[in-house]
């Protein structure tokens, strides 16, 4: 047999063997590589006799385009092979039933926070947050809270070390401190967020929210206070009347103090706020105690001003019918499905801050 058959009959009894692609090129360059067996073999043609070569040239030249043949045959097949078997594997099985798809819903707490949010920076009122772990000085000293004051009373107060130094703070009046010690005057801010007390029934939870409110400039007084009031309780309840009253009181860091009730009815078993005889207390306030000011360094020969602190939950009870304050944080996902808000959903009174 000649040296050309030999090389044909070995290399396709191996192009006939089941081959992977990397196979396939090795024998491809085996062949017709730059030193394969056919190229050197067309090479040396030129060393033959005439008529030798003639022949020769001939035989290479058919067993060449044989196994060529061969190869490209072989690729597609293993080509054909490799997408076959891709598709056994990646098969989709379309009866399968859909995944859920749940949205969640706004907490009202939320969406309470956004609204008041939104309201009091329409007429000005910039947003502060200070820490829920708070230490003393800000909680009570700074805000003239004398050592034997009722509020600091382990009753009332979570204190997270012996010293009673460090709490999680019982009010957001602390962030009024911090924001005049960090600043210069005016101010005028609003300060949402949790606080704690040692507290717990149908109306008292021992994590609720407060939205604390401050506004200091040179001629502040309780007329401005009442007017700001009651610009945002009619804008936060949607209706154009309103019924409020301040009732004197006592806080430790405003002088005077009050607290303010608004009015309402109830009409087959739905709140109405404006209306009717009843009152129901929301918020603390009063204008804000020369000593604090001298705490933070804010002259209050010069400066005054008001403050106030509402409890956020009670006026999310109130506007949207819920009459279980502890429901807000039990993280019941039927009662969030019921009484949360859809993100998509704008509020008719809801003015485009971002939350
Ligand atoms: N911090 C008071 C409270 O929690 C509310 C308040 C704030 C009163 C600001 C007056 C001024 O009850």
């Amino acid at each position: 047999m000649s040296d050309y058959k030999k090389i044909k009959n070995k290399y396709l009894d191996k192009l006939n063997s089941n081959l992977k692609i990397e196979e396939l090129n090795n024998i491809k360059t085996e062949l017709f590589g730059k030193n394969g067996l056919i190229s050197n073999s067309f090479k040396n043609l030129g060393q033959l006799k005439p008529d030798e070569r003639k022949k020769h040239a001939s035989d290479l030249n058919s067993i060449k385009e044989e196994l060529q043949d061969k190869i490209n045959a072989k690729f597609q097949q293993i080509e054909a092979e490799e997408i076959n078997s891709k598709l056994k594997d990646e098969k989709i099985d379309i009866t399968l039933p859909e995944r859920d798809i749940s949205q969640g819903k706004i907490h009202p707490v939320s969406q309470v926070i956004d609204e008041i949010s939104s309201i009091f920076s329409e007429i000005g009122f910039s947003v502060e947050e200070g820490p829920d772990v708070e230490n003393e000085n800000y909680n009570f000293t700074a805000l003239n809270t004398p050592e034997n004051h009722p509020a600091r009373d382990m009753h009332d107060t979570f204190y997270l070390d012996n010293d009673k130094k460090t709490l999680l703070r019982t009010h957001t009046s602390p962030v009024q401190v911090r924001t005049m010690l960090k600043g210069k005057p005016p101010f005028k801010i609003i300060a949402p967020g949790r606080t704690y007390r040692s507290d717990s029934d149908q109306t008292h939870s021992p994590m609720f929210h407060q939205v604390e409110g401050l506004y200091i400039d040179k001629d502040i007084t309780m007329g401005h206070l009442k007017g700001c009031l009651n610009y945002f309780i009619k804008s936060f309840f949607e209706v154009d009347k309103i019924k409020m009253r301040f009732r004197p009181s006592h806080f430790p860091f405003t002088e005077p103090s009050a607290e303010v009730d608004i009015g309402y009815e109830m009409k087959d078993g739905k709140i109405i706020i404006g209306e009717g005889d009843k009152w129901l207390e929301i918020l603390g306030c009063g204008m804000v105690h020369p000593n604090v000011l001298k705490n933070v360094n804010v002259n209050s020969d010069k400066y005054q001003g008001y403050a106030f602190g509402i409890g956020i939950d009670r006026l999310g009870m109130l506007k949207y019918g819920i009459n279980d304050l502890r429901a807000f944080f039990e993280t019941d996902y039927r009662w969030l499905n019921h009484f949360g808000f859809d993100p998509l959903d704008v509020p008719s009174n809801y003015r485009g801050l971002s939350r």
